[in-house]
């Protein structure tokens, strides 16, 4: 966290303020564990998805995408062990009565925050019900992950996209969970959208990863399921030496790690905030052979951020088990079929990435007299605003005629109204990294001076080349301290 004062609520109190999230249907009293999200919200929420997509789906030749709906036949959720495992314990407190779930393992050892003690209510299956046309008993789920349509689908998209082992299949969508006890804002939440990727190879090849020299050097803090049993602390070491001492079992989970760990901090993430957490034995879901978290340093506690399972060939059998189709897929390079695993499996709340980013970009500059927020210009909601410094026809003239040509490309914002400095004030509080204003030297010469949000400096710069400026200064090719 940039300010580590910042409490979850007091982000809550910010995100409302800026108008980013609220609770869903306000009017009528908001719902528990449901959101809307308001326009600068929706423009930083697509911009993880399409930083996500970008990185993990268009720039790799070994991943493709797909977009399986909410509702689909509820043998899926049979097959996939969700209608008979994918339950929380449901507990209430003895003394405050407040609901919470707990994990089995804490049965009879958990207490509420108020430090009463727990009656265990019964299991309760996270998933929401709902009836597909006019019959009632026609029972169908909202899907409460994205990953088993990835392998109801499997066959088909590898056979379509011609993929070869070791690929990848991946998904952005809405998730549904009927969680006990919503809390800590977008921490956890009913209504949720993920990206999810399942990692399939050949289950001969499955410590065979043939990426891990690109992160084998890269560190991270980490935390062994040994380390816990035993209260020790996590160690900082590289992935290599995670490996060697075979603390991390296989290359695919170790390789999967960094990587989505390295997509955090290519878009501005603080590394120290993360670590990745072993699930214990008694933690793991009812398909992994092995897991782990990265997690992140919430005020609330370091929490899982996104979780990274082997889930084995667990899923493809249980679906070749139960459709009775053939889900094996052909190998050209052994020349065999195979039921193929799935040795990672990168699964990530866009809610919760936004927390991220939010809480590593958010600062109390005391000095400017408001919140800077040092969102990555990639993230940024609004990529600059352009403004006329004062209300004069003829700088409102040349401000126009910029802001029409850089919203053809950008998500970009025209401000007239309020002093300069208020102006700045709003941008930074919304991160927008650059301001254009336009002054009266800018109808001498032709230019206009682009201002930092990080520094505050300003540079002059000539109209005609701005729009190649802002483009090289969004995509890092380019710093603001380089600009003459
Ligand atoms: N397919 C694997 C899977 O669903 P998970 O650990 O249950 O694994 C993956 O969920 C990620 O989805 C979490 O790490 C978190 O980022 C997000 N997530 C899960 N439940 C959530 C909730 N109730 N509210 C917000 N995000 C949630």
């Amino acid at each position: 966290m940039a300010d580590n004062k910042l409490s979850i609520e007091d982000m809550a109190v910010f995100c409302k303020k800026k108008g980013l999230v609220f609770p869903s249907g306000e009017i009528y009293g908001g719902l528990a564990g449901f959101f809307d999200f308001g326009p600068n919200c929706v423009e930083i929420n697509n911009n993880i998805k399409m930083e996500w997509w970008k990185f993990h789906v268009q720039e790799r030749e070994d991943i493709v995408g797909i977009d399986g709906s909410i509702i689909t036949n509820p043998k899926v959720w049979e097959a996939s062990g969700h209608v008979a495992s994918f339950t929380d314990v449901y507990v209430k407190c003895r003394k405050c009565k407040k609901p919470n779930k707990i994990d089995k393992n804490e049965i009879k050892k958990a207490r509420c925050e108020c430090g009463g003690e727990y009656e265990v209510i019964g299991n309760l299956n996270l998933m929401f019900k709902t009836n597909v046309g006019p019959v009632e008993g026609s029972t169908a789920y909202l899907r409460p992950e994205t990953a088993q349509l990835i392998f109801a689908d499997f066959k088909l998209v590898a056979e379509n996209s011609r993929l070869k082992l070791p690929f990848g299949i991946a998904q952005i969508g809405k998730a549904f969970r009927n969680e006990i006890s919503p809390r800590d804002f977008l921490f956890r939440t009913r209504e949720f959208e993920m990206m999810e990727i399942e990692y399939f190879v050949h289950p001969k090849n499955i410590n065979k990863c043939p990426f891990i020299k690109e992160v084998l050097n890269h560190k991270m803090n980490v935390l062994s399921a040994e380390s816990q049993e035993k209260n020790k602390s996590p160690v900082k070491i590289t992935i290599k030496q995670a490996l060697d001492k075979k603390i991390i079992k296989t290359e695919w989970h170790a390789y999967w790690l960094a990587v989505e760990h390295k997509w955090f901090i290519n878009l501005g993430a603080n590394s120290d905030n993360f670590r990745i957490r072993q699930h214990t034995k008694n933690e793991l879901s009812h398909y992994a052979l092995d897991t782990w978290d990265l997690e992140y340093n919430f005020p609330f506690g370091w929490k899982e951020l996104e979780g990274i399972a082997n889930r084995t060939d667990f899923d493809l059998q249980q679906h070749i088990k139960h459709s009775k189709k053939d889900l094996s897929f052909f190998d050209q390079e052994t020349n065999e079929k195979v039921v193929p695993h799935v040795v990672a499996e990168p699964s990530l709340g866009v809610g919760r990435a936004f927390l991220v980013f939010m809480f590593d970009a958010y600062n109390d500059d005391k000095k400017r007299g408001n919140i800077v927020l040092k969102l990555d210009p990639k993230l940024a909601p609004v990529k600059a605003g352009i403004f006329p410094l004062i209300s004069k026809p003829e700088l409102i003239k040349i401000a126009r005629e910029i802001y029409d040509k850089l919203k053809m490309i950008y998500n970009i914002n025209y401000d007239k109204s309020g002093s300069i400095g208020r102006r700045y004030a709003r941008a930074d509080e919304i991160g927008t990294p650059f301001c254009i204003t336009v002054d009266f030297d800018s109808l001498k010469n032709k230019s206009v001076t682009i201002r930092d949000r990080d520094t505050t400096k300003q540079v002059r710069v000539k109209t005609a080349g701005l729009k190649d400026i802002l483009r090289k200064l969004i995509d890092a090719e380019i710093k603001f301290k380089d600009l003459k």
